[in-house]
């Protein structure tokens, strides 16, 4: 117990959970003979339950949101202030901190000009979506309307961003799906597709096959995640990225990159394209921005696409005919640039990179010890160690026990997170993804942790 601990007795708050709450990703049937846990307050990488229980979370926030961690009072006195000045006009006419927000962020994106606010990682990719497919209409006479995406990568839950997931069984029973997405190989080079060497150049060519077997002239643009997130923490092998420039400039391609998961410092730079020295046209990012604090996404693009949306000032169907109506509300930059400052305040980049390699270093020492652990990948503060069944053969280890694994790091009160229901047959890889100031203690805790769930559930 300490003081944190809720004085009060919330057990009303968990049989109204239990009556009236839909959780996102649950199977609810568990809720009839156990509790739904409901977090109550977060402290720097600490939160605490219902019953007062402290928990070291692995995975800010449970999908690698909370990135300057919990408790931040200057993030919530920025709100507030913004919030008693002005919470909301239609993104039709300008803000303060949306102005703000957006020449702090361009600043680390350069060759990027322009920002449109939303308000989740699903919307701002279909953004990207939308002006494709009004560049397709416009300029290419309808042809470069399809837009490619990754095996294994995942682009958000609204239908047509789940017409780009690579990951099945989060698209499963959701069909039909929206026409013009065609799929590319995974760069997973642990589980390669190819013999030989280069993986990466040879990884980056299958999308050039896929292009010239689609026909370059109908192919628009190509979507890809930096560093693979819940599809398994794939780290592209090297040389991946320049080629896959290449072949989007041979092919007039635009490259669209999902920084949803990497973008604002969780791989150590402020996006995870950053590592690569690629240039996109298309950025879009949510959960880091903000951390949580308040809802914000952003779709970032060039000028040069920009300016194809003021072609023809006479057309009344010639620029960007879209809406968002909490891409208005003030409090997401708000909370952005604050979220901005303590990140370059604190150094929390250099923390990343430093915490990401002994989280690595700690990993790599756990599989020398369990033969269970097949590979270990990451960049930053994001890292995943896939579990196998034989080292030899890299049979996936059975899905219940990489849960059991979860859940006894839970009863441990260590929250980490796996691949789940993606992909089939292959949900195997655990996933780290703690808060940027995470200290060497917070990433010793938690790998000692696994060791000891590894132990019980593997032997
Ligand atoms: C890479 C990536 N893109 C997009 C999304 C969708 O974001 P949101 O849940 O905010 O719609 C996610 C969510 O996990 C993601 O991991």
């Amino acid at each position: 117990m300490n003081d944190l601990t809720p004085p009060n007795d919330i057990s009303h708050v968990i049989e109204a959970d239990r009556a009236h709450i839909w959780h996102h990703l649950s199977q609810h049937k568990q809720y009839e003979t156990i509790d739904p846990r409901i977090i109550v307050e977060g402290k720097g990488l600490r939160v605490w339950d219902a019953k007062g229980r402290e928990h070291i979370d692995a995975v800010s926030g449970g999908v690698w949101t909370v990135n300057v961690g919990y408790g931040r009072e200057s993030i919530a006195k920025a709100v507030y202030d913004q919030l008693i000045k002005l919470n909301y006009f239609a993104g039709s006419a300008g803000s303060i901190p949306g102005s703000m927000f957006a020449e702090r962020l361009i600043e680390k994106m350069p060759g990027l000009a322009r920002v449109y606010y939303s308000n989740s990682g699903s919307e701002a990719n279909e953004k990207v979506y939308k002006m494709v497919r009004q560049i397709s209409a416009r300029h290419h006479g309808g042809r470069k309307s399809k837009i490619l995406y990754r095996e294994r990568d995942y682009h958000g839950t609204t239908i047509t961003a789940l017409s780009s997931a690579g990951q099945p069984q989060r698209a499963m029973q959701y069909g039909p799906f929206t026409p013009g997405f065609v799929e590319v190989p995974h760069c997973l080079e642990y589980r390669a597709q190819w013999a030989g060497p280069n993986y990466g150049i040879r990884a980056a060519d299958a999308i050039e096959e896929v292009i010239l077997r689609e026909g370059p002239d109908t192919v628009g643009a190509i979507v890809l995640e930096p560093v693979t997130a819940g599809g398994g923490v794939i780290v592209p092998p090297e040389g991946y990225w320049p080629r896959v420039q290449e072949i989007c400039r041979k092919y007039n391609v635009l490259l669209h990159i999902d920084e949803v998961v990497c973008g604002v410092g969780r791989t150590g730079t402020w996006f995870g394209y950053q590592h690569y020295g690629v240039q996109p046209d298309f950025v879009t990012m949510a959960k880091g921005v903000a951390s949580g604090y308040a809802a914000i996404a952003c779709t970032v693009t060039t000028e040069a696409i920009f300016e194809m949306f003021k072609d023809d000032v006479s057309d009344p169907l010639s620029y960007f005919r879209d809406i968002s109506t909490f891409g208005g509300c003030t409090a997401g930059p708000a909370a952005a640039l604050e979220n901005m400052r303590i990140i370059e305040d604190e150094d929390l980049l250099n923390n990343t990179t430093e915490m990401g390699a002994r989280l690595i270093s700690n990993l790599n020492a756990l599989a020398e010890k369990h033969k269970v652990i097949g590979d270990v990948r990451g960049k930053g503060l994001f890292c995943g160690a896939e579990l196998v069944a034989d080292r030899a053969t890299k049979e996936p280890a059975d899905e219940k026990k990489v849960q059991a694994v979860v859940a006894d790091c839970m009863a441990q009160a260590v929250i980490i997170g796996a691949t789940n229901r993606s992909l089939p047959g292959f949900n195997n890889t655990l996933c780290l993804s703690p808060a940027l100031i995470a200290t060497p203690d917070d990433i010793d805790a938690i790998t000692h942790a696994i060791d000891g769930a590894l132990t019980r559930v593997f032997g």
